[in-house]
C-alpha cells in the first residue's frame, strides 16, 4: 500500500478499508496433487504436460483478462452478448436465490445475470469460487460497492476437489460455469466433474454452462494465437510460475507459444515449444528436464463442441437441458440445465 509516512493511517486507510473483502477458503474434500506432484508426473516424462490451473497467479489472471479483450478471442464477447440478451429468460426459468459461479475469474460477464436476478427480487447472494485469490480479491473490491444488498461470498479453492466443502444451503441455486472452461478438461474429467456437480444439486437448482463450438479452424487457432501476443505471454507466464514455485530455471526466451487445432479430438492444444536442445534445472524436483529442439510441453486443451457432443455430455452426467442459446454465427453455446 502506498501510504506516505506523514499521513495518518486513519485518513488514508479508511476509504480503502471500506472496500476490503474477505475470502473464505474452501479446502479440498479429497487429496489433490500438489504442483510438485503435477510437475513430477508431467514434466519428467514425455509427452510433457502440466495442468492448466497453475496459469492463474496474479500476472496470469491479469493476462487472461487481457486475452478476453483481444479482437481474435471471440468467446468472451460472444458469451457476454448471449448473457446480455438471455439473462431475463434464464432468471425466469431458474429463479435463483443464490448464484454460485465456478472459475469466476474477474466475473466480467456474470454482471448481466446478477443484475437480472437482483432485479427480479429473488437473489440474495453471489458466490464466486476460484482458485485465484488475486482474481477474487480484485473482483470483490470492484463489485462490493455495486451489490450492497447482496451477500457476497468470495470462495477460494480448487473446484476439482472442493464441491463437497461448499457452504450448504436450502436456497434455490444457480450454478454458473462460463468461458468454455469445461472444455479445458479431458473428456473423462469433464464427465466426472459434471456428474459430481449434478449430485450436489437439489431439485430446483440449475446449471448455466458455456461451451465453445466447432468452427473454422482458422478462427479457432487465431483465438488462441492473438496478434498482440497476449496469449503467448499468458502461456509463457507458466514458466515464471514454475521458476518461482519450484525453483526452476526456465528461460522464457528459449520457449515459444504454439496453438493448434486437433481436428480428430476436436480441441485446441496449447504448447510451449523448446527453442533448441536445452536442460532446465528444477530444485524442488531435484532433477533436470532435458528438452529436445522443438519438443513441447502441453499446457492447455480447449475442446470444441457440437450440438451432439453437448447433448451427450449433459445427458451422460445427469442433466436435462432446459434452454440452449446460440448466437447467429453459431460460435458459442450457453446451456441452461437442471439435474434429472
Ligand atoms: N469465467 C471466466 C474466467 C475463465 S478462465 C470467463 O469466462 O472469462 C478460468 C478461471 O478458472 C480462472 O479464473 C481460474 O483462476 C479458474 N480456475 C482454473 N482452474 C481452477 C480450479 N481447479 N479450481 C478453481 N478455479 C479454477
Ligand atoms: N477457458 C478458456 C478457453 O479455453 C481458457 C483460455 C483461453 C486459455 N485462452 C487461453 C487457456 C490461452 C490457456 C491459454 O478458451
Amino acid at each position: 500500500m502506498a501510504t506516505t509516512a506523514h499521513h495518518t493511517a486513519e485518513v488514508i486507510d479508511a476509504p480503502e478499508e471500506a472496500n476490503e473483502v474477505a475470502l473464505t477458503e474452501i479446502p479440498p474434500a479429497r487429496p489433490v496433487p500438489s504442483l510438485l506432484d503435477d510437475a513430477r508426473n508431467g514434466l519428467l516424462k514425455k509427452p510433457r504436460s502440466i495442468p492448466p490451473k497453475y496459469f492463474y497467479d496474479g500476472v496470469g489472471s491479469q493476462l487472461f483478462d487481457q486475452i478476453c479483450d483481444t479482437p481474435e478471442y471471440y468467446p468472451t464477447r460472444t458469451e457476454a452478448a448471449l448473457l446480455e440478451v438471455h439473462s431475463d429468460e434464464i432468471v425466469a426459468v431458474a429463479r435463483p436465490e443464490e448464484i454460485l459461479e465456478l472459475g469466476a475469474g474477474t466475473m466480467r460477464k456474470t454482471r448481466f445475470l446478477i443484475d437480472a436476478a437482483a432485479q427480479s427480487g429473488t437473489l440474495t447472494s453471489y458466490a464466486p469460487f476460484d482458485i485465484s485469490a488475486d482474481a477474487l480479491e480484485e473482483t470483490g473490491r470492484r463489485i462490493v460497492g455495486d451489490y450492497r444488498s447482496l451477500d457476497l461470498n468470495l470462495l477460494v479453492g480448487d473446484y476439482l476437489a472442493g464441491l463437497d466443502n461448499l457452504p450448504r444451503s436450502d436456497a434455490r441455486r444457480l450454478f454458473v460455469f462460463l468461458g468454455g472452461t469445461i472444455g479445458n478438461f479431458e473428456p473423462a474429467a469433464a464427465e466426472a466433474f459434471l456428474a459430481e456437480l449434478a449430485d450436489h444439486m437439489q431439485p430446483g437448482d440449475h446449471l448455466l454452462i458455456g461451451m465453445d463450438r466447432v468452427k473454422d479452424p482458422a478462427v479457432l487457432t487465431a483465438a488462441y494465437n492473438d496478434a498482440q501476443g497476449v496469449t503467448a505471454a499468458f502461456n509463457l507466464n507458466l514458466l515464471d510460475v514454475l521458476n518461482r514455485e519450484l525453483g526452476a530455471d526456465f528461460d522464457t526466451g528459449r520457449f515459444f507459444h504454439r496453438a493448434v487445432f486437433n481436428e480428430a479430438l476436436s480441441r485446441i492444444e496449447m504448447h510451449l515449444v523448446s527453442r533448441g536442445k536445452q536442460r532446465v534445472h528444477c530444485a524442488a524436483l531435484d532433477a533436470a528436464i532435458e528438452l529436445e529442439d522443438g519438443e513441447t510441453i502441453l499446457t492447455e486443451i480447449s475442446r470444441k463442441f457440437t450440438d451432439q457432443s453437448i447433448a451427450a455430455l449433459m445427458e451422460d452426467t445427469g442433466f436435462a437441458i432446459e434452454r440452449h442459446f446460440r448466437p447467429a454465427n453459431d460460435y458459442f453455446s450457453l446451456v441452461l440445465a437442471k439435474p434429472r
